[in-house]
């Protein structure tokens, strides 16, 4: 991929060069042929130098010209390159601590740990959403989403004398949730990411999204009669498929569906459908959630409230935070040992100078 002149400027002459360039083992001209060695090499041609990226500014080593940065990394940069807070030999400490071992925090504990919740609590807590996984990676996240839900409602269904079913999973046209194993069956946007893979036959329904080409009077009754369509079709999954529907899940904002925007009456009527329904409602935030679009979840713009919610990228770990609706089964996957787990859940760390200018 090149990247577009306008997006690049020469390094000014005061660059400085730092003591850790003159250690490098393989200069930045090597670098890419280096990885492309083993591994496919589909990205950006530039090698990113992160002691001389600043702010919003990404440095390329190998043309020592600075690009604006417009892609963040997926979505996925919280703050800009080298923050002056980084400065902070505490917050270096903190750092450190974290980088030096990946502790297994699935059965041992740590301050790290329990200051990281407790952080994580205070600035980003979405009550009454309050029992948390952390996990690495955004597919994980959702794909736990969905393990909590279907465990929710394979055991309602076991309990009401139904058998062992409710593992299907209601979700929108040009979704993406991830492309791991379950959630492959719900991402639908280039087909190169999920053809050939296994994937189950999970109701798909359209995606009554606002469309902006259209002149603001027409806007708001266009979507409104799509939001009907939608609402027949899952009415009528509801119909067909009844109890062994377990969730609906929908990105609040699609994301690399299109940047779709929804409005808030669809987002609370989908709230009503899973409560009438007895479905467990997911929202991914996973690319909107973490401040993106100007509060800390973009659910709250709507006063919309989910049942499970997927957050991963900015966040800089991924996992999910689980609402009171899970308990209405003792045993949810929340509660027993041995449902949600992974050997290295994230790696998590809690800076006290940085939650306190962020938070
Ligand atoms: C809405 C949404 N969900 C899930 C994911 C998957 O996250 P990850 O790439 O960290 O697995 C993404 C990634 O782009 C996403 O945008």
């Amino acid at each position: 991929m090149s990247i577009p002149s306008v997006l690049a400027e020469a390094a000014s002459s005061r660059s400085r060069t730092t003591t850790s360039e003159k250690d490098k083992q393989i200069p930045a001209p090597q670098v890419l042929e280096t990885i492309e060695q083993h591994v496919l090499l589909d990205g950006f041609k530039i090698v990113v130098d992160l002691e001389k990226s600043r702010g919003s500014y990404l440095y390329n080593a190998v043309d020592n010209r600075r690009l604006i940065d417009l892609y963040g990394f997926f979505g996925s940069m919280p703050v800009g390159f080298n923050h002056p807070y980084f400065d902070d030999p505490e917050v270096r400490r903190d750092l450190l601590r974290a980088a030096k071992v990946k502790i297994a925090n699935s059965d041992v504990y740590s301050e790290g740990y329990a200051e990281f919740i407790e952080t994580f609590e205070r600035v980003v807590g979405l009550p009454p959403l309050e029992r948390y996984l952390f996990i690495e990676g955004g597919a994980l996240a959702v794909e736990n989403c969905l393990k909590a839900a279907m465990d929710w409602k394979v055991r309602k269904n076991m309990a009401a004398g139904h058998g062992e079913r409710g593992t299907q999973v209601l979700h929108f046209r040009h979704a993406f949730h991830g492309r791991s194993g379950y959630t492959m069956s719900l991402t639908n946007t280039d087909p190169r990411k999920t053809d050939l893979f296994a994937k189950f036959d999970w109701p798909r329904v359209s995606c009554p999204h606002i469309d902006f080409s259209l002149p603001e009077p027409k806007r708001e009754a266009d979507v409104i009669e799509r939001e009907q369509k939608a609402e027949r079709e899952i009415r009528e999954f509801i119909e067909q498929r009844g109890i062994d529907i377990c969730a609906l899940i929908i990105e609040p904002i699609q994301g690399e569906g299109g940047d779709n925007h929804f409005r808030g009456e669809w987002l609370r009527k989908l709230r009503t459908i899973c409560d009438e329904n007895d479905i467990l409602l997911i929202f991914d935030e996973v690319q909107c959630g973490m401040g993106a679009t100007g509060r800390n979840w973009c659910c709250e713009h709507f006063d919309a409230e989910p049942d499970l919610l997927a957050f991963g990228k900015k966040a800089q770990v991924c996992g999910v935070m689980a609402g009171p609706r899970i308990d209405e089964v003792k045993d949810n996957a929340f509660r027993l040992p041995s449902r949600l787990n992974s050997t290295i859940l994230a790696r998590l760390l809690r800076s006290r100078r940085l939650d306190s200018s962020f938070g």
